[in-house]
């Protein structure tokens, strides 16, 4: 039988990552997990308790019901994706709209709801076969993974996906509105004290801007060969 290796995969916000990570996932028979989807849980039950007040996260009040927040996934064979779970409620819907899109950054940067996420998805993965992506993936959840990819693309072509993706979607919002919030997001990642999004230097760097979905799942299984031979 042939090895099971872990799989990282991290980058700026719409950049492709996990439309990559669950094609080449379904194409090499492994499990896929979107942890922003885990972050954007949280972020909804912290939005439903009043837990985030005039956009500012009541951290104190969040890590003590940090406890009350169950999350898990179950596969959806229409989506060929797993639909995240909040107490047991499917809210996959409901986390990717643009409300929770402006809050979820600042629970991220809160480092018990990190501990406790980044324990999490380090259990989904001991027996390998996994793909995650997300920021810290390649640095924190999984720094012995075989394989690191860091995706990136203009923001005008990150924004312009995701802005098409919402009104696919039937969600009201602009262009703009869409892409203050990659640019945001982006800045808070990437600069906050727990975990930021980096580039480790064992990642090797996919650049979707101009690249098909084909050609960069064709581009991903081939550095999955190289990696497990
Ligand atoms: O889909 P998109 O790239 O826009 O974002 P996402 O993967 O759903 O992640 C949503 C947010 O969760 C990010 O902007 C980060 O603030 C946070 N996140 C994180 O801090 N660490 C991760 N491993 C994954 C997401």
């Amino acid at each position: 039988m042939q090895k099971k290796i872990t799989i990282a995969i991290d980058g700026y916000s719409s950049c492709g990552k996990s439309t990559l990570a669950k094609s080449l996932a379904k194409k090499i028979n492994y499990i896929f997990i979107d942890s922003g989807a885990m972050y954007r849980g949280v972020t909804l039950y912290c939005m439903r308790n009043q837990l985030i007040e005039n956009g500012t996260p009541s951290t104190e009040k969040i890590i003590n019901l940090l406890n009350e927040i169950n999350l898990s996934f179950e596969y959806n064979t229409k989506t060929d994706k797993a639909d995240l779970f909040l107490n047991n409620e499917n809210v996959e819907e409901l986390i990717r709209m643009p409300d929770v899109a402006a809050n979820v950054s600042k629970i991220a940067t809160i480092k018990e709801v990190r501990q406790r996420l980044v324990e999490e998805q380090q259990k989904m993965g001991v027996n390998g076969g996994i793909i995650m992506d997300g920021r810290d993936i390649g640095s924190v959840v999984f720094p012995a993974a075989e394989l690191k990819l860091f995706v990136t693309a203009s923001n005008e072509i990150r924004a312009q996906r995701r802005f098409d993706e919402l009104i696919d979607k039937g969600v009201q919002t602009t262009f703009q509105e869409v892409y203050d919030n990659l640019v945001q997001r982006d800045e808070l990642d990437s600069n906050r004290i727990e975990s930021p999004l980096i580039q480790t230097s064992d990642a090797i760097v996919i650049d979707t801007s101009h690249l098909t979905r084909e050609e960069q799942l064709n581009l991903a299984y081939h550095l999955y060969q190289k990696a497990i031979d």
